[in-house]
């Protein structure tokens, strides 16, 4: 069995879904563990350009889809991405996407308590998606969630209403936002009932049997190591583990089955909402990149922050994320520029650091130490091969692969699906 994990390796939208894409050819079914609607994953094919946030990108391919328990579900952005895409010509019915029946319901009270919070949070706002992600995992952790089964036992959701009032209601009537009304919630949760439940399953049942018949799973992940609640630049993260272990725990299958992990990294750094950046500029080049690169956040909109690649922060994700193999995406982007600089330490209080730290002060105050490298003239949009390379760009891709510590397995250098250089097969482990 050779299956394999795409997980991000900087602040997100490092092109996942495109690689996820360009890989389901050779899977049998692609997986969602974790994060939720606050992802943005773009794919370019053809004429067609497909925008999912909660769908595993392998839909697209025609490829089974498994929503697994890792992920917090919003039934009506749920229902909403299914209608968008049916448009586009997807077919997506119980027969090619399953969810977890054990996964956690987003409700809207959650985007309520996410905005709420941020607003009152002001200047120190962490600039989340608004979509209500952090609060519907920590109802899971407080045990008070509804959950995918849920839906199946009105009693239950009535109950499970009650102790989620008597808790949001109070805090948002603290915030001084409007409350709500049980009976709406539940109405609407039972007309959604039969519209979900059909795609609804054990999931880790069908997983397992898929494992022993040697079929190939991809897993998709959502974020970046640097969002993990965890190893991420905390606060200033998203809730969930984005690190290639959820795989396992997000989906029902134990650490072995997850495969090879890639990491995927853009050829420099961009970030959406607040946080420590150490190579972020805000000079021309840094709106070059922006515009090149069309950084701007695939779910809320917002430009994104974009900067020099930051090589200790992408081996720190290789390290903590359990990455095999890195994919570098958006070389296109970098075409042209006289010289490229790569972050190889942080300047602290008058200290070198070779990772970044975990404290808030600390993390906000790392200057970055450049190294200097020459840039190529030609360009390298829509290469297939390294040798439709420019040598001073492999140069660039080689010095990057060394200092992160981890081979480069795919080189992306278009949004275009079948833009990429292939350097080694990941599912041939
Ligand atoms: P994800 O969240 O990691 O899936 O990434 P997003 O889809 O949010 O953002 C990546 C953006 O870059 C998308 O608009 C892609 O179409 C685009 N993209 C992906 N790979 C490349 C590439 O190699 N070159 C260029 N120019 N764009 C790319
Ligand atoms: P993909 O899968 C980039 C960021 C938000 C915010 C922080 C917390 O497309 O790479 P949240 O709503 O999750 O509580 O917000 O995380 N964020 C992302 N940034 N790409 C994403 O997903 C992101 N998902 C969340 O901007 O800073
Ligand atoms: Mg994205």
């Amino acid at each position: 069995m050779a299956n394999v994990a795409v997980i991000g390796a900087q602040w997100g939208d490092e092109g996942k879904g495109k690689v996820v894409d360009w890989l389901a050819s050779r899977a049998d079914l692609v997986v969602r563990f974790q994060g939720g609607h606050n992802a943005g994953h773009t794919l370019v094919v053809g004429e067609q350009t497909y925008k999912l946030s909660l769908l595993p990108s392998g839909l697209v391919r025609g490829k089974m889809g498994i929503i697994g328990n890792g992920v917090v579900i919003d039934p009506e952005a749920l229902l909403a991405e299914i209608a968008r895409v049916t448009a586009q010509g997807l077919n997506v019915s119980p027969a090619t996407l399953r969810i977890a029946d054990n996964a956690t319901l987003i409700l809207p009270l959650h985007s309520a308590i996410d905005r709420a919070r941020e607003s009152a949070r002001g200047e120190r706002k962490i600039g989340t998606t608004g979509r209500g992600i952090g609060p519907a995992y920590e109802d899971k952790v407080a045990r008070r969630a509804i959950r995918v089964a849920d839906l199946a036992e009105p009693q239950t959701l009535s109950d499970k209403l009650d102790e989620l009032l008597l808790h949001h209601n109070t805090l948002l009537a603290g915030l001084g936002a409007e409350t709500f009304e049980k009976q709406g919630l539940l109405d609407r949760l039972l007309e959604l009932a039969p519209l979900i439940l059909p795609y609804a399953e054990p999931v880790w049942e069908r997983l397992d049997e898929a494992r022993r018949a040697g079929k190939r799973i991809l897993f998709e992940g959502a974020q970046a190591v640097m969002l993990d609640v965890d190893h991420g630049t905390y606060p200033f993260v998203t809730s969930s583990n984005t690190v290639s272990a959820t795989a396992a725990s997000g989906s029902g299958m134990g650490p072995s089955s997850v495969g090879f992990v890639l990491g995927i990294a853009k050829a420099y750094t961009t970030r959406v909402g607040s946080g420590p950046f150490p190579t972020e500029l805000f000079d021309e080049t840094g709106k070059l990149l922006g515009a090149r690169g069309h950084e701007f956040g695939t779910v809320t909109g917002r430009p994104r922050r974009c900067g020099w690649f930051d090589a200790v922060m992408v081996r720190q994700a290789v390290k903590v994320g359990g990455v095999q193999g890195l994919v570098l995406t958006k070389l296109d982007v970098l075409d042209g520029l006289p010289e490229l600089q790569i972050c190889v330490g942080y300047r602290i209080g008058g200290e070198i650091y070779r990772r970044f730290p975990a404290a808030p002060g600390a993390q906000a105050a790392a200057e970055p130490i450049y190294e200097t490298i020459e840039g190529w003239r030609d360009s390298t949009r829509g290469a297939r091969s390294w040798a439709d390379l420019p040598a001073q760009a492999i140069k660039y891709v080689r010095r990057i692969e060394e200092l992160v510590e981890a081979p480069v397995t795919l080189v992306s250098t278009s949004p275009e699906r079948d833009d990429t250089i292939l350097v080694r097969d990941p599912f041939e482990g």
